[in-house]
């Protein structure tokens, strides 16, 4: 497959990217920064504008599928000004990929879209669980972005595309992510849960994201999926396991949540919200998970 990538240069969009090669894909990517063009070996890199409007449309050439990764981090100071950023990099992209694709007039070959959502769209729950038929009604501001972002994505069915939307759980790497932020305190003995500690923490480990968006765009998924792993854990069995697999102490109490919210604002709905979320329609649609225990998971990604 020829396939077109936003945000391959990202911490999920690299880890893809390896994946596609070793199974024989070509790639073209879009990216925003002039000096990440020639940044992926053997594949062809592309400049987009997505707050201009702006796309190249050679990006489109011979290519089947879309994989939307793109968007703003979310890990950095919700000031008032950086949220319009979160939103608009995942709708304006949307909406200039989607531009671009129409003014191919039908000319393309592209047959299908799997796009990066996020679980941060169900409602924080201490046990229920989540599975993709629920009901979302958007109050949180990530609720609302999630939501608005996938709505944007379901206007490529204008063009006749298949969608897919892929609900990412926490993405456990080597470098970066949620790992790379936890490491630091736990590394001086400093690992700690947040509030009660109870909030369910849906992970996933980059080598089975990967599988899985590979296999969406190659099964041709359509509609709304989960992509986390079988076994959520509370936030305290996380720290603890990534203390264990980093063979420091863990001995800290939780953080009272007014505390994080004093420091973080709302942003600290990152850490305080409970997410127990299902991964059994992308197991019955074929996925088997490298990794299902999080203490394994975590290892396997130290160095
Ligand atoms: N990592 C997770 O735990 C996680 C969990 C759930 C959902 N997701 C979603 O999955 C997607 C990929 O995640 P990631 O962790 O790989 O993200 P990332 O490392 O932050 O990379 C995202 C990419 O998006 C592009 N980008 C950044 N700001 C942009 C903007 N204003 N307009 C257009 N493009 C922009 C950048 O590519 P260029 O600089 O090359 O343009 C960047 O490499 C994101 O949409 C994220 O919300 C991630």
């Amino acid at each position: 497959m020829k396939l077109l990538i936003t945000g391959a240069t990202g911490l999920i969009g690299q880890q893809l990217v390896d994946k596609l090669f070793q199974e024989g894909h070509q790639i073209h990517y879009l990216t925003t920064r002039v000096s990440q063009i020639h940044a992926i070996p053997n594949a062809f890199g592309f400049l987009w504008n997505p707050k201009k409007g702006t796309i190249d449309p050679n990006c489109f050439k011979e290519v089947t599928c879309i994989i939307h990764l793109a968007g703003a981090t979310v890990s950095k100071r919700w000031t008032a000004s950086y949220k319009k950023e979160i939103l608009d990099s995942r709708v304006q992209s949307t909406q200039t990929l989607l531009a671009g694709l129409r003014k191919q007039k039908g000319t393309h070959l592209i047959r299908s879209i799997v796009s990066a959502s996020a679980i941060g769209i169900y409602p924080s729950d201490l046990s229920k669980i989540m599975t993709e038929t629920i009901q979302v009604s958007p109050q949180t501001f990530m609720q609302k972005v999630v939501d608005q972002w996938e709505k944007e994505v379901d206007e490529f069915q204008s063009e006749g595309l298949s969608i897919c939307k892929l609900r990412i759980g926490l993405v456990l790497t080597k470098k970066g992510g949620v790992l790379g932020t936890l490491k630091i305190p736990t590394y001086f003995g400093l690992g700690a849960a947040f509030d009660s500690g109870k909030q369910g923490q849906s992970w996933i480990h980059i080598d089975d994201l990967t599988t899985v968006i590979l296999k969406a765009a190659k099964d041709n998924w359509e509609g709304v999926y989960n992509a986390v792993a079988p076994n959520p854990v509370t936030q305290t069995v996380f720290m603890k396991a990534l203390a264990r697999a980093m063979n420091r102490p863990y001995f800290l109490p939780p953080i009272p949540a007014f505390l994080l919210k004093m420091g973080a604002g709302e942003m600290s709905d990152l850490v305080l919200d409970s997410h127990w979320v299902s991964c059994q329609k992308i197991s019955s649609h074929g996925v088997q998970f490298q990794f299902t225990d999080i203490e394994k998971a975590i290892v396997s990604l130290l160095d």
